[in-house]
């Protein structure tokens, strides 16, 4: 071969390889809305006795994962999440927030200000299987502080990364 037909030969190879890389499919996941929820509290909640917080201000619910009457996100696909959450406590007050994963104990969020209002907050980044419940409890003698133009209480999470064995 001329030095010229190898100069073609190897220009049709490379045009060959760049149809076949834009022909490749994309990833289906990537056509698929990622679950994400933000919601906020509205209402002083006693939450001693571990009890659920049921936000009930929904910002955001994409994929409605978050159930407003149980307080609980249910996980539609399997992958790795972030939560965050942030607390006001009443004045004086104390608050224990716990997030949990199923019955897994997860992370707390505490604070305590003598006369004054307490805050805290955390964030974790956990993986799901599809259908693993998280929420946030509450123990100890808290009482969230909540009004509808005063939310200082909020709860989000959302899908950062699928499972790459998932086929949704
Ligand atoms: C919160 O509830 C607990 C028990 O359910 C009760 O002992 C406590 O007094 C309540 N706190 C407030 C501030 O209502
Ligand atoms: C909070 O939700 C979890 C998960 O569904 C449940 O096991 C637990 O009993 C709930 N706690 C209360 C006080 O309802």
């Amino acid at each position: 071969m001329s030095g010229q037909n190898v100069l073609i030969v190897l220009g049709v190879l490379a045009l060959a390889g760049i149809v076949v890389v834009t022909a490749a499919p994309q990833k289906r996941q990537t056509n698929i809305l990622r679950p994400a929820f933000s919601v906020g509290l509205t209402k002083m909640m006693n939450v001693s006795d571990q009890v659920n917080v049921t936000f009930d201000r929904i910002f955001l619910n994409e994929g409605s994962g978050y159930d407003p009457a149980t307080g609980i996100f249910t996980a539609p696909y399997d992958g790795t999440y972030n939560f965050l959450y942030h607390a006001l406590a009443e004045l004086d007050g104390v608050l224990y927030l716990d997030l949990y994963k199923n019955q897994e104990y997860i992370s707390s969020a505490y604070a305590h200000v003598t006369s004054d209002y307490g805050s805290a907050s955390n964030a974790v980044v956990v993986t799901l299987k599809r259908g693993d419940q998280v929420y946030i409890t509450g123990h100890g003698s808290s009482v969230l502080y909540g009004d509808p133009w005063e939310v200082y209480c909020t709860f989000s999470g959302y899908l950062m990364f699928f499972a790459s064995n998932d086929q949704a």
